[in-house]
């Protein structure tokens, strides 16, 4: 079952953010911390036998187009509990969230991961989109957008992640890990 996050959840998101991220999964349970308590448009959990498996976050950022600066969504973070993984929950988490930036009239919502995961999910390259990255530390094919019903041609640009993606240290990849990523893009 996927539902709105309540207060009630703390523990169980955090424990599943945790666990889904690894050596990481402190760091990014801050981000979403951090944006839920500023940034935050959406939140939803998956929920099974009455415990949080699963977790998706959406926040505002912005496209800084030629004409206006407008207002979209960046989806992150996701996560299952690993013994969890494989079973599409994922998917619905994305699904969910995707339907839910589409009722909020949100013309693009962008993210950062494997292109194969969610190139299957609605998502396509943001750069072949017209869409410059936030960092040149997130590898091109990673840097992803859904372009939904509100979005129109001019609304291109440099993606500008709100604060606590910069606060959290959140933003692309660092060496070595990014050079091991890039490689393997390129191969
Ligand atoms: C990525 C993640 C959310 C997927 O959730 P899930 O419930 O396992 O996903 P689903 O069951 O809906 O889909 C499973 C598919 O995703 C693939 N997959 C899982 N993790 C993947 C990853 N990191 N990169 C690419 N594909 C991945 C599986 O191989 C499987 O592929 P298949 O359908 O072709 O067999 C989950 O593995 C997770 O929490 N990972 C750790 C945190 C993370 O990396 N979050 C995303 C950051 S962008």
């Amino acid at each position: 079952m996927i539902r709105a996050y309540t207060p009630d959840d703390e523990a169980g998101v955090r424990a599943v953010v945790t666990a889904a991220f690894g050596g990481d999964g402190e760091k990014v349970a801050r981000l979403a911390d951090g944006l839920r308590a500023t940034h935050a448009r959406a939140e939803l959990v998956a929920e099974a036998a009455g415990v949080v498996v699963g977790h998706v976050l959406l926040s505002r950022s912005w496209v800084d187009a030629r004409s206006a600066l407008i207002d979209v969504l960046v989806l992150s973070p996701l996560s299952v509990a690993p013994e969890h993984q494989g079973r599409g929950v994922g998917t619905a988490l994305v699904e969910a969230a995707v339907a839910e930036a589409r009722r909020l009239g949100a013309p693009a919502v962008f993210l950062e991961g494997s292109p194969a995961y969610y190139g299957a999910r609605g998502f396509e390259g943001a750069t072949q989109r017209g869409f410059t990255r936030p960092s040149t530390r997130i590898p091109e094919p990673a840097f992803q957008v859904a372009v939904l019903d509100g979005h129109e041609e001019w609304m291109t640009g440099r993606l500008v992640y709100c604060e606590p993606f910069w606060a959290h240290d959140s933003v692309g990849l660092r060496d070595p890990e990014l050079s091991h990523i890039e490689q393997m893009f390129e191969s």
